[in-house]
């Protein structure tokens, strides 16, 4: 293993720093605003009723997510190594145990087992561009729609194909390295993304539809509400914000030691919980307009918004942009999953990252075959949650995220000193004891009462 004690007693990364305190928030924020925000959020939403699983999102997000974001980068910098090592060393400096360091292990596999279907989602956002630009879309009604994604998941080949594609594309970036390769990608597509978003919204309000998109996102009917909704929403948080897997703790090892910690969890917090409720305001309003159902599942996004720029102006044109700049947000987010596991392979096992990134990305892709074939040729071998792609979702989304969540939190609010934590945090004030009280009793115990209601471990209260 190599050192990386620096002479002043700081650590610094063997990978290199970010650039600046914008960079590393556009860095986070790249890797939280993707496929969860746009393709999955109106899609979970739909399926837990809308109004009520939102409002709960929104809870998880603040009172969870922002804690937990705060610790995994204040962790990831004190330790400025992969999430691994980081862990080990962390929990031996601070008096515990060096076990701390299968909390970043759970990490990477978690990694790994989101980028193999996200990526295969991801793929079909590349096709999409194609079929957007052929025209397909332009005028076609609810039913041709519909049966263009039909067409396209059901041919298992085409599936495996943009998966494949994609893959491609993230190794490429991982390969790079961190100033060269994720630092150039996301400085353009955020703000890029976030523009078109906005002209998505101008349409969805002038479709006619638009109050009932916000009726259905906004009025809360608790009777919906099950804990395998609330599940589902604390799971989406930690999904959409890329905590609980030791991303973020990763990027917050490339860190500059002046960066306040608090401000850029903030920023990212914001504008990844904003660009979702956008995507829904956008998205919803062509659901009703088009007469589809908004608990349709993960297909949602790709047959509503196809519908919606068919019947407009230039929507060829801005339907080819808008897959473009998803695609372009998913291989941003792409980047961040994989990035764990690189980084491990290049401290423990000596390769280059070249190497590390061709050993995990062929892992990856061959996982993400199961999910090619979830939509298809295996669409009718079901298992516990549902089909193989099905399954990988909610092992990593509703338990891996929050179950490595409440042992960050756990960690640096019980396990690290409190000059350590207020040392990074760079505060002792008001936001700081803020922050403690979250990590320490709000986030932890609220996710267990979750995670437990929801296997109905609770059921005898
Ligand atoms: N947040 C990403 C999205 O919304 C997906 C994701 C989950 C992620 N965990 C991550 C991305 C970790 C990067 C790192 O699409």
């Amino acid at each position: 293993m190599l050192s990386n004690q620096a002479s002043d007693g700081k650590r610094t990364s063997l990978h290199g720093h970010w650039s600046s305190r914008m960079a590393f928030i556009l860095a986070v924020t790249g890797s939280a605003v993707g496929l969860g925000n746009i393709w999955k959020f109106p899609y979970v939403a739909g399926q837990n009723g809308g109004g009520a699983f939102v409002l709960v999102y929104l809870v998880c997000v603040v009172v969870i997510g922002m804690p937990v974001m705060m610790s995994e980068i204040l962790i990831g910098r004190r330790g400025r190594r992969n999430p691994v090592a980081t862990m080990e060393l962390l929990g031996k400096e601070e008096g515990s145990s060096g076990n701390w360091r299968w909390v970043g292990s759970m990490g990477v596999i978690a990694g790994i087992l989101i980028l193999s279907y996200y990526s295969v989602i991801a793929g079909w956002t590349l096709a999409y561009v194609f079929k957007s630009a052929s025209g397909v879309f332009a005028g076609a009604t609810p039913d041709a729609v519909s049966a263009q994604f039909a067409g396209f998941v059901g041919n298992w080949k085409a599936v495996a194909l943009c998966h494949t594609l994609f893959m491609g594309l993230t190794i490429f970036v991982v390969a790079r390295g961190v100033e060269r390769g994720l630092e150039q990608a996301v400085k353009f597509m955020v703000p890029a993304l976030l523009i078109l978003m906005f002209v998505l919204l101008g349409y969805a309000i002038q479709s006619g539809h638009f109050g009932d998109g916000v009726a259905f996102m906004f009025t809360p009917d608790f009777e919906k509400l099950t804990w395998d909704s609330v599940l589902a929403a604390l799971g989406q948080a930690f999904f959409s914000l890329s905590i609980g897997m030791g991303a973020v703790m990763a990027y917050g090892a490339y860190l500059p030691e002046e960066t306040s910690i608090t401000g850029a969890s903030a920023a990212v917090v914001t504008a990844d919980t904003g660009i979702a409720i956008l995507a829904g305001l956008a998205i919803f309003p062509f659901v009703f307009a088009g007469g589809l159902d908004p608990a349709e599942g993960p297909g949602l996004v790709f047959e509503t918004l196809p519908l919606a720029f068919g019947g407009m102006g230039g929507g060829t044109f801005l339907a080819t942009i808008f897959f473009v700049l998803l695609a372009f947000a998913a291989w941003t987010s792409a980047i961040g999953l994989m990035e764990p596991a690189v980084a491990w392979v290049v401290e423990h096992h000596n390769r280059t990252r070249a190497q590390a990134s061709v050993i995990i990305g062929g892992l990856i892709w061959a996982i993400g075959i199961g999910s090619v074939l979830s939509f298809n040729i295996l669409a009718d071998f079901k298992f516990g949650a549902g089909t193989f792609f099905d399954n990988i979702d909610y092992l990593t989304s509703n338990i891996m995220l929050p179950l490595g969540g409440l042992l960050i939190t756990t960690f640096a609010g019980w396990v690290m000193c409190r000059n350590s934590t207020s040392d990074e945090l760079g505060s002792s004030g008001a936001l700081y004891k803020a922050w403690r009280i979250l990590a320490r009793f709000i986030a932890p115990i609220g996710i267990t009462f979750v995670l437990l209601k929801a296997v109905g471990a609770l059921d005898w209260l």
